[in-house]
């Protein structure tokens, strides 16, 4: 091999050490972002330049303080995510994944992306179910499921469950299906999509009073109401808007829920922080349904409604409750 051979023109010295490439302190290159993305208007913009980095060196958030060199090739993949997200594109959307309860679903254009408030109305569901006398695989039904989130997140914690997800956006749909195809490879229960309208009158018709549990995140935000960029440029409006009042899809989803329901089963609908009080009496004003609740966020906000399906006076002279163990 001459010189003019080796790849860097110059022969290397015996016993001398090719030029290490240049590598940055990830810490400052965390802390660049962070001043990036908080200049473009990103709310949490530490936490979304530490998932960045994380995303890009494939590891964990938790795990970014044992690295504390990185080469330039991933800074200018890291580089190249953060300027995708200073145009407030969703981190999701940049990930690919979102989280919900004990699962994570992939998300991109098309599909709502699942939020962390989701996540008290999955605790819920879950704990619901856990009152349900054993023996008898549950039915539960998830209306406007999205990208599949909270439905996959409940068959995967229940695999003895009957889990049923319904979704009018053929886009929504084409991802819970690959997510669903996904969850059923790791080992979960599959469960049923359906492509239907939640407010049509024969929608599971054939599950009628038969369905223990029924789970909403429906959109709900008025309007008029003004959203972030994220949620303006990037979630499907017909995965956020439902009128003027946000009542348009949970309105008639109401009439829905309560033939769906077997008489003691359960419902939770997140609804807007503004709603709490409109939709609980979307439910009282139905005679179906009793022990109707408002459930706060964490930050103290309504943020979801819980219903019972009572019986009737006419069905209360036949009805006997299931002997809970
Ligand atoms: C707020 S997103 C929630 C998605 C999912 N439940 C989650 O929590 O991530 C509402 C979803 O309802 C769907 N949707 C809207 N109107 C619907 C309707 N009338 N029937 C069925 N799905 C509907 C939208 O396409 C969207 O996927």
């Amino acid at each position: 091999m001459t010189d003019a051979d080796h790849p860097h023109g110059r022969r290397p010295v015996p016993g001398a050490e090719e030029p290490a490439p240049r590598r940055s302190p990830l810490r400052l290159e965390i802390t660049a972002a962070t001043e990036r993305l908080a200049a473009a208007g990103v709310d949490s913009a530490r936490v979304d330049a530490e998932l960045l980095a994380a995303h890009v060196l494939g590891t964990e958030r938790a795990r970014l303080p044992m690295i504390p060199l990185v080469d330039q090739d991933l800074v200018a993949r890291f580089h190249g995510l953060v300027d995708r997200r200073a145009t407030r594109e969703p981190l999701q959307h940049i990930t690919g994944r979102a989280h919900l309860g004990p699962i994570e679903v992939a998300v991109g254009p098309g599909v709502f992306v699942p939020r962390p408030e989701t996540e008290l109305l999955h605790a819920w569901a879950l704990a619901y179910l856990q009152t349900l006398p054993a023996g008898r695989a549950p039915v539960v039904v998830d209306l406007c499921t999205g990208s599949g989130a909270l439905a996959l997140a409940i068959a995967h914690s229940r695999p003895d469950a009957r889990v049923y997800a319904v979704e009018s956006s053929p886009e929504a749909l084409a991802w819970a299906r690959r997510n669903a195809e996904e969850r059923t490879a790791a080992g979960d229960t599959p469960i049923t999509l359906v492509h239907g309208d939640v407010t049509e009158a024969d929608l599971l018709d054939e599950l009628d009073a038969e369905v223990d549990v029924v789970v909403a995140n429906p959109p709900y935000v008025p309007t008029s109401a003004e959203v972030s960029a994220e949620v303006a440029e990037h979630d499907p409006p017909a995965a956020v808007f439902a009128g003027q009042d946000g009542l348009a899809v949970i309105r008639p989803m109401v009439f829905t829920i309560a033939r769906l329901l077997r008489i003691g089963g359960a419902v939770g609908v997140e609804h807007d922080d503004t709603n709490g009080g409109a939709v609980a009496d979307l439910f009282r004003a139905r005679r179906v349904f009793g022990e109707v609740a408002e459930h706060p966020d964490l930050a103290g906000r309504p943020r979801f409604v819980v219903a019972r399906r009572v019986p009737t006076e006419a069905e209360a002279r036949w009805y006997r409750p299931e002997p809970a163990d």
